[in-house]
């Protein structure tokens, strides 16, 4: 299959470039590497025959004409948005922009190429969303997040991916393209820009600099590993009915605090300090304006309708996970000097 990834060099979206191409399938990566985006991810497959990579903006229609006119994908898997929360929170504006209006922009191209090209039943456009969308769900473990529960977004982050999907289902209504939509939950894994909580912890352990929980950590997040995802995403393109969404996660759910007491668990063990334990080093913060509860989800559709599992569990996950952060130093360094990163974010709502 020739699939078009959309961001494409940032964390997910290199998940799926790697294993796409993994998998024998040709890829044309489209990114417009903005800060969140890093080249030495797709590394691993920059020399392969079926890899090619266009820096474009979602926004810029005559690039993503030329674009599509010149690959002919047979899919498109759109991942570019900007991604981070607190950012959302102190500049909405690029995240209206890009999540919003680049979405439409590269709908209205997929349309008109999809148009031109005589309307093939077997092409897809793969909208790919967060279960932030839903909003925030209360303790009880039975309700979790299904494909029907309505959208309830509270950040701007949300609320312009919330945006985006209903672009995408409103252009299968209308005009008939066929799309697919996906709602996950976290992901974590390597190559995760430094500025999300995962790489924090560990880089801020190894560091010794303090480990910083928004709140008192109680908040619930629900973990997949990243690879798991890009699985996910490429059977969906490939088997996923028109015009349906499909909810993925790992039925992980952690608290933040749990969540970082066990990388202090796993740092303990594979990189050991002199003396006490990474968990010292935890400090409470203040919390991030609006901070959901807890996101769960319930992927009951994706596993018997598609047959999908995650892989890993989060123990195995979050060990490959931290073992990746101590054998790649470099990666992680080269990006730790970039804006905004290792700043405090989103506090002055
Ligand atoms: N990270 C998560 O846990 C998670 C969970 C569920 C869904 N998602 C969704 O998955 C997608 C990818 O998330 P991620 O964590 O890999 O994000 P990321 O921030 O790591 O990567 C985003 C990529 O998109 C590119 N990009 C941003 N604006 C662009 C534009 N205008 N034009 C072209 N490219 C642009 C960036 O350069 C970057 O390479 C997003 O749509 C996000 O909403 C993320």
């Amino acid at each position: 299959m020739k699939i078009l990834v959309t961001g494409g060099a940032g964390f997910i979206g290199s998940a799926v470039v790697r294993l796409a191409i993994a998998r024998g399938h040709q890829v044309v990566n489209l990114d417009a590497l903005t800060y969140a985006a890093c080249l030495d991810n797709v590394a691993p497959v920059a020399d392969s025959p079926d890899y090619a990579f266009e820096q474009a903006d979602i926004r810029d229609r005559a690039a993503l004409d030329r674009i599509l006119a010149q690959h002919r994908p047979e899919a498109i898997l759109h991942l570019a948005a900007e991604s981070h929360v607190d950012r959302s929170i102190d500049g909405p504006g690029t995240f209206i922009d890009t999540n919003i209006t680049g979405t439409y922009t590269l709908l209205e191209a997929a349309r008109s190429y999809w148009q031109a090209e005589g309307r093939p039943a077997a092409f897809r456009f793969h909208h790919i969303s967060t279960d932030e969308v839903f909003g925030s769900l209360p303790a009880d473990p039975a309700v979790k997040f299904t494909e029907t529960t309505p959208y309830d977004p509270r950040s701007p982050y949300s609320a312009s991916k919330a945006g985006s999907d209903h672009l995408v289902r409103a252009w299968h209504e209308t005009y008939g393209l066929p799309v697919v939509l996906t709602n996950c939950s976290n992901n974590y894994g390597p190559y995760h820009f430094p500025e999300k909580l995962v790489p924090v912890i560990i880089l801020n352990a190894l560091a010794g600099k303090p480990l910083p929980i928004y709140g008192d950590g109680s908040n619930i997040r629900d973990w997949l590993y990243v690879e798991d995802h890009a699985d996910a995403l490429l059977l969906v393109v490939q088997k996923g009915a028109v015009g349906r969404s499909y909810n993925i996660g790992g039925e992980n759910e952690r608290s933040n605090l749990d969540l970082v007491r066990t990388l202090c668990a796993i740092l303990d063990d594979l990189r050991p300090k002199a003396s006490g334990s990474y968990a010292d080093q935890i400090t409470f913060v203040t919390d991030r304006p609006g901070h959901d509860a807890r996101y769960a989800i319930d992927p009951t559709r994706i596993r018997e309708e598609l047959g999908w599992r995650p892989s890993v569990t989060v123990e195995e996950g979050l060990r490959r996970t931290v073992q990746w952060y101590l054998d790649n130093p470099a990666w992680w360094q080269a990006l730790q000097s970039r804006h905004g990163v290792g700043e405090r974010l989103g506090v002055t709502a």
